[in-house]
């Protein structure tokens, strides 16, 4: 099976997450945007009642094409539901995040969220994190400087992300640092806080302990893996 069906099974499975009434986080990327597209058909066809707080303008402008309600986050007392992608996930469920640049409202919206869905196809799963780049959001303001500091703290190459004409620009009008360590992030809240002391780090694109399930997508089809529960 190609990589863009696994995608698609996967998305589309982890609509059975979203009923009437919800309020759903809407993550961003390629592999979410099956979901979306579900969900806008759904709504379309058969009366589905949702509003959705997108994570990032392109997912908003997507799920506006598909008839989906947006609210603000502000205007809402938290959500069911968040469904987004992933860039890595490992045993514990601690994610490497921020392949398509919308890490920081991802982030904020999962934190609001009562349970976090997130889709992948099976490449995206691994033993330890950081064969991804790790992406981190920075202020323009004295990027070096924080690209160096990034680099001393984890001990690795870096480098501001480029888009199509010189430094990526965020939603968020920040920059993405990608960090080259390798599979070597062990300890991912550790390292999130490391990071986060740094003061022109505005987000880390380590999600730790906020991934609920995951909806994988491979040869054999589709399996739902649920976080043991530990408390
Ligand atoms: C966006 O910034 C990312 O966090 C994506 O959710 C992640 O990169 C997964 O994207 P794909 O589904 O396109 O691989």
């Amino acid at each position: 099976m190609d990589v863009e069906s696994l995608k698609a099974e996967a998305g589309i499975s982890a609509c059975s997450y979203v009923k009437s009434g919800m309020k759903v986080g809407l993550g961003t990327g390629s592999t979410v945007k099956y979901t979306i597209l579900e969900l806008g058909r759904r709504v379309r066809e058969e009366g589905l009642e949702i509003v959705g707080v997108p994570t990032s303008i392109a997912t908003e402008v997507l799920a506006r094409e598909q008839g989906i309600s947006l609210r603000e986050l502000d205007d809402l007392d938290g959500l069911d539901v968040v469904i987004d992608g992933t860039d890595e996930f490992d045993p514990e469920f601690q994610l490497i995040k921020g392949g398509g640049a919308a890490l920081l409202r991802e982030k904020v919206v999962a934190q609001s969220s009562a349970k976090m869905v997130v889709v992948a196809d099976d490449r995206k799963r691994v033993e330890c994190l950081g064969a991804f780049p790790l992406p981190i959001e920075v202020t323009p303001f004295s990027s070096g400087s924080t690209l160096k500091a990034i680099q001393a703290v984890l001990n690795c190459k870096a480098s501001v992300r480029q888009g199509s004409d010189g430094n990526l620009v965020t939603d968020n009008g920040n920059f993405i640092i990608d960090a080259q360590t390798g599979p070597t992030i062990s300890n991912p809240s550790q390292t999130e806080a490391d990071l986060l002391h740094i003061a022109g780090v505005v987000q880390v694109g380590l999600f730790t302990n906020m991934c609920d399930v995951v909806i994988l997508a491979g040869a054999d089809g589709v399996s739902v893996l649920e976080k043991e529960d530990t408390s």
